[in-house]
């Protein structure tokens, strides 16, 4: 069964530790860090952008699936499957189709308007059950096509938008989606620890978890960051895997050519990075 991310994000916030957001994108990256979870007995959030959803054939299909094995691999650690980045619309298409947790970026809308639209969706995921994300200055970096700048945010919107009800909050501190600059400045902790006095015991999130050095995770994780997501990191891994089988003449083999073993390498290459992040993030063993 599904969950919202709401009680393993307040048990992860009071324990001190973080639980991953790993982006799915077919049925090979899902299957890997489903089984990865379980093996390491983690609680885990599924993040699907709208591109993803999309390129899975829509959020139906991604429901369907993910349920699906749920029950076939016997998935017993509490899962979470999170819209990552989601317009409006795409929040109420989510709801709609049985997601557990949605994010709503209005971080490029102005604040009033961010607060309006949040403040709807926190009503809709209260009625439902769902856990909600909101942001506050945009992360930088490139998601789905869109460029965010990077921005710091404001500590006293991010209390605003936090006081609405939502579930946990993205604040931007400096972070970015993908790989980071040589001249990258590094997290501004000064923020974090603003941001984390005015809103309490309020699960925040750290986007852009690709590339942030071991030390600035555990020095985040420690002023209340109790979720971070990965993307990038497992998309490098699976095509460095799959790149070094067929350079190798892997799939010229026998049977090589078969999807299924063509895709084997980059699914264990997969699990391999979600373990090392569950066990940077301290989230082995707290399922
Ligand atoms: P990375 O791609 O940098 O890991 O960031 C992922 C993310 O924040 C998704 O929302």
């Amino acid at each position: 069964m599904l969950v919202s991310a709401k009680e393993m994000l307040q048990k992860a916030k009071a324990g001190k530790y973080a639980v991953g957001q790993f982006n799915i994108n077919n049925l090979e990256w899902t299957k890997a860090i489903l089984a990865t979870a379980q093996e390491l007995n983690s609680p885990v959030i599924l993040g699907v952008s709208e591109g993803a959803g999309k390129y899975m054939t829509g959020y139906k299909t991604v429901v369907g699936m993910v349920k699906g094995m749920l029950e076939e691999m016997n998935i017993t650690v509490p899962v979470a499957l999170h819209l990552d980045h989601g317009s409006y619309e795409g929040c109420l298409k989510c709801v709609e189709a049985g997601f557990s947790s949605i994010m709503f970026d209005g971080s490029h809308y102005p604040i009033e308007e961010n607060i309006a639209k949040t403040t709807e969706l926190v009503k809709i995921c209260e009625e439902k059950g769902l856990s909600l994300e909101a942001e506050v200055g945009s992360i930088g970096g490139e998601e789905d096509g869109v460029v965010g700048a990077g921005e710091v945010a404001d500590p006293k919107e991010c209390k605003s938008i936090a006081d609405l009800g939502v579930t946990m909050l993205a604040a931007g501190i400096g972070n970015i989606h993908g790989k980071y600059p040589a001249n990258w400045k590094g997290l501004s902790f000064e923020t974090l620890e603003e941001i984390s006095k005015l809103t309490g015991d309020m699960p925040l999130v750290l986007h852009g978890g690709t590339g942030i050095p071991e030390d600035m995770i555990k020095k985040a994780i420690s002023l209340g960051v109790a979720k971070i997501n990965v993307n990038t990191e497992c998309q490098l891994s699976f095509a460095q895997a799959t790149r070094e089988y067929i350079e190798a003449g892997k799939d010229q083999q026998g049977k090589g050519f078969d999807p299924r073993k063509l895709l084997a390498p980059g699914a264990e290459a997969i699990k391999q990075t979600v373990k090392e992040k569950m066990e940077l993030f301290g989230s082995v063993n707290k399922a």
